[in-house]
């Protein structure tokens, strides 16, 4: 009944309804009612009722750019005007928005994490580093912005993070640190996943500048800048301390905001049983559960959509 991260949320039943192949419910799927344990609202229920179709699909809307704070040649963040609801659902851990030109094609749409939300003022700030065509021509524009949103599976093992651990541990390179800002702001409901945080943030392509910025609220003292290329993620002794607490089965949370390269070795370090919060792998593409971009196929040969898993 989890298996999808927009269950009950604005815009489900979604086109994967629409196709015969909805997540949750068995009756859209082909089957019945028997083996359904969704507690929602009856997504089958609505569906008929909406005559059979999507009831809201996620539109592109033309966002006013309030300003762009330019960092580097190719990094900047763009602070967007939206209305209190958007704003309020991007404030959500594991928030994303698809970001284009106005007038480009659909698929230039590239997929970039909530870098922070600001409900009561109408902002909006992402943050784009240059890294292939799709977000090159995004660092081109100066009015306005074309944003699809919002989506809520920009991270995996949220489910398997504490809600009061001992110690947390936050990895972050670049850009990645992004969805970082929506825990220290999403309220005590994610605040507390974060005590006693030690963050070891690499700099090196987004700069201290931004770094102030955007987490110059936190102590000093929980904070650690390293290269991780050239100096390791951690300290030798803060890893054996790391890996005795995994070991040890402590209540420790662990953060893996970085490129798959470096989470993998983090998810070795702590051992393949611990559960890390991580940037969800795959390519998004529709974000919808349709083009296939982000899927791979588990054990069992089943399809999973990353865009749509609740994981
Ligand atoms: S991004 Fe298209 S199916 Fe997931």
């Amino acid at each position: 009944m989890n298996r999808c991260i927009d269950a009950g949320r604005e815009g489900c039943p979604c086109a994967l309804a629409e196709a015969g192949n909805c997540l949750v419910c068995s009756r859209l799927s082909g089957g019945t009612c028997d083996d359904c344990s969704w507690q929602g609202t009856c997504i089958y229920t609505l569906f008929e009722q909406n005559g059979r179709r999507i009831i809201r699909e996620r539109q592109n809307r033309l966002l006013p750019i309030h300003e762009i704070r330019a960092y580097g040649p190719d990094f900047s963040v763009f602070v967007l005007k939206a209305d209190k609801g958007f704003c309020q659902k991007a404030r959500t851990a594991g928030a994303f928005v698809f970001v284009k030109p106005p007038e480009d094609h659909d698929w230039f749409g590239a997929p970039v994490s909530v870098l922070k939300s600001e409900p009561e003022r109408g902002l909006v700030h992402l943050a784009v580093c240059a890294c292939g065509p799709k977000t090159r021509r995004i660092l081109q524009e100066s009015e306005s912005l074309s944003v699809r949103g919002v989506y809520y599976s920009a991270l995996s093992g949220q489910g398997g993070l504490l809600t009061d651990p001992e110690e947390t541990f936050v990895f972050a390179k670049g850009v990645a640190i992004a969805p970082l800002r929506n825990y220290l702001d999403g309220g005590s409901r994610y605040r507390r996943q974060l005590r006693n945080l030690h963050l070891f943030a690499d700099l090196a392509k987004t700069g201290m500048d931004f770094f102030r910025d955007y987490f110059g609220d936190l102590e000093a003292g929980s904070l650690e800048v390293r290269d991780f290329a050239r100096e390791g993620l951690c300290s030798l002794d803060r890893l054996d301390h790391l890996e005795a607490q995994c070991l040890g089965r402590s209540r420790i949370n662990v953060f893996a905001l970085t490129s798959p390269y470096y989470a993998d070795q983090i998810q070795r370090a702590v051992g393949e049983e611990k559960t890390i919060l991580r940037p969800t792998e795959g390519n998004m593409c529709c974000g919808e559960g349709i083009c296939g971009a982000c899927t791979y196929n588990d054990k069992n040969g089943n399809v999973i959509r990353r865009c749509k898993s609740r994981a």
